[in-house]
């Protein structure tokens, strides 16, 4: 197992849980509220969590996404992750499998996301550099039912080891859209996908757009946290909200996810009615299972499901894209990008 790689990915795992005990900054969920309206009310027996987009239809519009594998510690994260994602039924994303094209020595830190979750839904995760041939690697090794690829300019750039170089991107997602047999879902890692970003997407071959967007978990923060300097300290908080990408990507052209800072199952419900397929959720249950071992990220996923539900019980939603007929407001700084940006 590559040194530097192993090395990288539990310094990830250490600064993002640091990261998730301080409040993250530019988060503007709270800037989008629900209008109450007292007789709007269901049954709860009348809402299903199910959710359809791009052809896929998935039980519940929660997933654990992209994070980790490479190490023997983020091995076992894999390991408990994939066991919660198993008794839950959300879907799950594995971490960039660069490090398995680097050493395959390293594949069991991977493959236990499916071993654990045999019948799952489960993405692959490879950067914009990747081959074909390590692309449909990586889908294979997963027996992925879909396979994310992440764009990360920010970080590379703040990663003392990063790449330096993204004129390739858009070309590589193109042919390895073009080359695997799954649904490519392109995401960001917490900068956020702008209207002008899924609108080129739509155009590669690319099923959907993971929106990834500012106010959770912040990479400029933690390669920052890896320089000795911290040289980059001024790219902290870079980056769209996941908010406000919603509502900039709306009618962009492809079916998109949200991510990036979603807290509770509040924050759920107000990107599923932004446009959000289904919504992902990473550092915040990185934390939970670190803090709290395997048995707390179940009971969290758990309550947050059941949470859900009810929040659409109230809101008369009946299924997920309902949310979307409901009334919203937008105010502060979210209200003035919309302005900004021509949004109605
Ligand atoms: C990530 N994320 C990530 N994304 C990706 O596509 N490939 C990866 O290898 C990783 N690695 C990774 C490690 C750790 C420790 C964390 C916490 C996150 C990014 C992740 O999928 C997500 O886009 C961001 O974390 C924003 O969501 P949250 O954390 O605010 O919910």
């Amino acid at each position: 197992m590559s040194g530097t790689i192993a090395q990288r990915k539990d310094d990830h795992v250490r600064l993002a849980v640091e990261q998730q005990r301080r409040p993250a900054a530019g988060n503007q969920f709270d800037e989008v509220t629900f209008v109450h309206h007292a007789l709007a009310g269901l049954d709860r027996d009348q809402v299903s969590l199910a959710t359809s987009f791009a052809g896929l239809t998935w039980p519940v519009p929660l997933y654990i996404n992209a994070m980790t594998g490479g190490s023997a510690g983020t091995g076992r994260i894999n390991a408990a992750l994939a066991a919660a994602a198993h008794q839950t039924g959300v879907p799950i994303a594995s971490g960039s499998m660069s490090a398995y094209f680097k050493d395959p020595g390293c594949a069991g830190t991977f493959s236990v996301l499916r071993e654990n979750n045999p019948g799952g839904f489960v993405m692959a995760n490879v950067n914009a550099t990747a081959s074909v041939d390590n692309a449909r690697a990586a889908v294979d090794l997963l027996a992925a039912d879909a396979l994310q690829i992440h764009v990360n300019t920010v970080q590379e750039t703040v990663m003392p080891e990063g790449d330096r170089s993204f004129a390739s991107w858009v070309p590589q997602i193109a042919a390895i859209a073009a080359a695997v047999q799954v649904p490519v879902i392109v995401k960001e890692v917490g900068f956020g996908l702008s209207r002008r970003s899924v609108q080129q997407l739509a155009g590669l071959g690319v099923a959907v757009a993971d929106l990834g967007g500012r106010g959770g978990t912040d990479f400029a923060a933690i390669e920052n946290g890896r320089r000795p300097l911290g040289d980059y300290a001024y790219l902290d908080g870079w980056g769209l909200s996941t908010a406000a990408c919603l509502l900039d990507a709306a009618g962009a052209g492809l079916p998109v996810l949200a991510s990036g800072g979603v807290r509770h199952p509040l924050d759920v419900a107000r990107a599923l009615a932004l446009g959000a397929g289904a919504v992902g959720a990473s550092g915040t249950f990185l934390r939970t299972l670190l803090d709290g071992g395997p048995d707390a990220l179940i009971t969290q996923i758990t309550t947050w499901l059941d949470q859900l539900a009810a929040l659409l019980t109230l809101l008369g939603a009946a299924h997920p894209a309902a949310l979307t007929s409901c009334d919203v407001l937008i105010g502060g700084r979210l209200r003035e990008f919309c302005a900004d940006r021509g949004i109605d």
